[in-house]
């Protein structure tokens, strides 16, 4: 585990963005692993300047999205699809039909299958990125007394759900319900690279600086089983 904490949130984006940014010189093919929120915008904005400055070509990038409300079209502000078309796909030269996030199609229980199927053709990630919920949520795994492996329909929890309400006119509007990767996927990559900005995530930022114990309560938790993890923090999010 290799924690790097960085002055503030522009700091901790360009750091990430750096390790995607090598990965992506090293290899134009690069099988990349998102995540939406608010928390990677920066690092996006920095990859979309890389590209620009013509340092990155994303011609040959593939890439898998961690999850997607459930009961929202893709065309909807508020989706994770939409998201990643406008902080992402739509100002690089990616091919978006080598880009994929869960997506209803046919019954829920159809499109897990197909997500799950999916990611088992992608494959390996050679980078997985993470944002962290205040919870210490992984992906939209839930603390719980069992968490998922793979693909799964998710309760949002209460906190989730307030959290999230920020990009939602009112807290009614926030869907109560995700289709998100499960610890196996979200965890299936040869670097993975978790990122926590701002004071509202030091509680989950402290509590996995002082534990040594795994815990299900604690989705978080189960990045330090990860042979190549990066914990990249703000000042905020790493002192309160
Ligand atoms: C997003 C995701 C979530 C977020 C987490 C933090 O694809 O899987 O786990 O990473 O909820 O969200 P922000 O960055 O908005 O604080």
């Amino acid at each position: 585990m290799k924690i790097i904490v960085c002055d503030d949130y522009d700091q901790m984006s360009k750091k990430a963005s750096e390790i995607v940014s090598d990965i992506i010189k090293e290899n134009p093919k690069a099988k990349l692993g998102l995540a939406t929120g608010s928390t990677p915008v920066g690092m996006y904005e920095n990859l979309v300047k890389d590209y620009e400055d013509g340092k990155i070509d994303f011609k040959e990038v593939s890439s898998v999205n961690l999850d997607e409300y459930v009961g929202i079209d893709k065309d909807n502000p508020q989706s994770y699809q939409y998201f990643m078309n406008e902080h992402l796909f739509d100002k690089v030269n990616i091919n978006k039909e080598n880009t994929h996030l869960p997506k209803e199609d046919g019954s829920l229980e159809e499109s897990v299958k197909k997500y799950d199927k999916l990611l088992e053709e992608f494959g390996q990630r050679d980078v997985q990125v993470l944002g962290i919920g205040p919870n210490g949520h992984i992906a939209f795994n839930e603390p719980d007394d069992k968490l998922n492996m793979h693909t799964s329909i998710i309760n949002l929890k209460e906190e989730t759900i307030e959290a999230n309400s920020r990009f939602f006119d009112s807290k009614e509007d926030v869907p109560k319900q995700a289709m998100s990767m499960g610890m196996a996927d979200a965890f299936n990559a040869k670097t993975l690279l978790v990122l926590a900005s701002g004071k509202n995530k030091h509680k989950a930022v402290e509590k996995f600086m002082h534990t040594d114990k795994i815990e299900t309560m604690f989705p978080m938790s189960f990045i330090a089983l990860h042979p190549n993890c990066y914990l990249i923090v703000d000042k905020q999010a790493y002192e309160g």
